[in-house]
């Protein structure tokens, strides 16, 4: 069986476009796959975070992934910090990588761009993201267009390893859906979709409520033109409109542009966001009662225990190649 790894950072409420994606994928994947799905609060600690609100949110997303359709018999899901494996690979393979290419990284600009204190783990994120993914043998990374890059750099950084100690780490493949991989913000339709957008208005957030949900749809950003039709370079807000559409309810966008011919933005956005709250009610209800419930400490105990399993196997061969500690008989 392929392994599957991929991971979500607990820094706020995920949205939509986390959802749609990333989550929609791994719940289609997990049935005939060897499933491990990460909440990775390592990563998250690369940008300030309140300790109380972090407790919090690694609490929600790992309710989230449960509420989305991981189911723990099928998946591994696991907090990265209880697997201390991670922090170890990714120190290693922070001593392979090499400070152009992590320049090179366009999250990283983003993310430190205008910012006068930037940590230095911001910078190493994808060394530690390479070792996420290397520890498990993964052949499959499922993310959206966003990680594309970090995963290019991640086969960089296995094949290094591989040629420079001993071929020990699997080359791992990216997987991107056809549809959803980019959601774009509401208000914004040049920039992606972000929890971290300091305008509300521009992110559905996966436990906001219907009404919210609704308002947000309908006063997103669209163009004069009154036609429903995709079109990225031209119509950037209705073509996400679209894309978020089609994504929620699996109708392709060309049934969609046939469908809304002739009518108005307001039918469409209404439409839009009925499928929108179709998908995620149901969700939400499955969240709350989770959230309070002990049955997810057991789940995260449970998945810390096989993932620590599996990673600690290929930390040692990865100690043994690089020549680190001792060999016992
Ligand atoms: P993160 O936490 O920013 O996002 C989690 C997943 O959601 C996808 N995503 C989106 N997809 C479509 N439209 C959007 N607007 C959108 N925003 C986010 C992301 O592509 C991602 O799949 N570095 C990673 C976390 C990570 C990881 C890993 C992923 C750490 N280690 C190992 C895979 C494998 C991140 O910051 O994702």
């Amino acid at each position: 069986m392929k392994v599957i790894f991929s991971g979500i950072q607990p820094s706020g409420t995920l949205t939509l476009g986390n959802y749609l994606g990333a989550l929609q994928q791994f719940t289609e994947l997990q049935n005939d796959h060897d499933c491990y799905f990460c909440i990775v609060d390592e990563h998250a600690i690369t940008v300030p975070q309140d300790r109380l609100k972090l407790r919090d949110n690694i609490r929600s997303l790992a309710a989230l992934y449960l509420a989305s359709g991981i189911d723990p018999k099928k998946a591994t899901l696991f907090i990265q910090s209880e697997v201390s494996a991670h922090a170890q690979l990714g120190w290693m393979m922070q001593s392979i990588s090499y400070i152009g290419e992590l320049e090179r990284m366009t999250q990283f600009k983003d993310k430190a761009e205008g910012k006068s204190a930037v940590s230095s783990a911001l910078f190493t994120y994808p060394a530690l993201m390479a070792a996420d993914i290397l520890l498990y043998g993964t052949d499959i990374v499922p993310v959206g267009d966003d990680q594309k890059q970090h995963l290019e750099l991640t086969r960089n950084l296995a094949e290094r390893f591989n040629n420079r100690y001993n071929d020990i780490f699997t080359m791992p493949e990216v997987r991107i859906p056809k549809v959803g991989a980019r959601i774009m913000s509401l208000q914004e339709p040049t920039k992606k979709m972000s929890k971290s957008d300091e305008n509300e208005k521009g992110f559905v957030s996966m436990l906001d409520t219907p009404k919210k949900i609704e308002k947000k749809i309908k006063s997103a950003v669209t163009d004069s033109e009154g036609i429903v039709k995709y079109d990225k370079e031209n119509k950037p807000g209705i073509s996400n409109l679209l894309t978020i559409y089609s994504s929620c309810t699996g109708e392709s966008i060309e049934d969609l542009e046939k469908k809304y011919e002739g009518k108005g933005y307001g039918d469409f956005k209404q439409d839009v966001a009925d499928a929108v709250v179709n998908l995620l009610q149901p969700l939400q209800e499955r969240y709350n009662e989770l959230i309070n419930s002990p049955k997810l400490d057991d789940i995260l105990d449970d998945g810390a225990d096989k993932a620590s399993f599996k990673a600690n196997k290929m930390l040692k061969k990865a100690n043994k190649a690089m020549g680190l500690g001792r060999v016992r008989k």
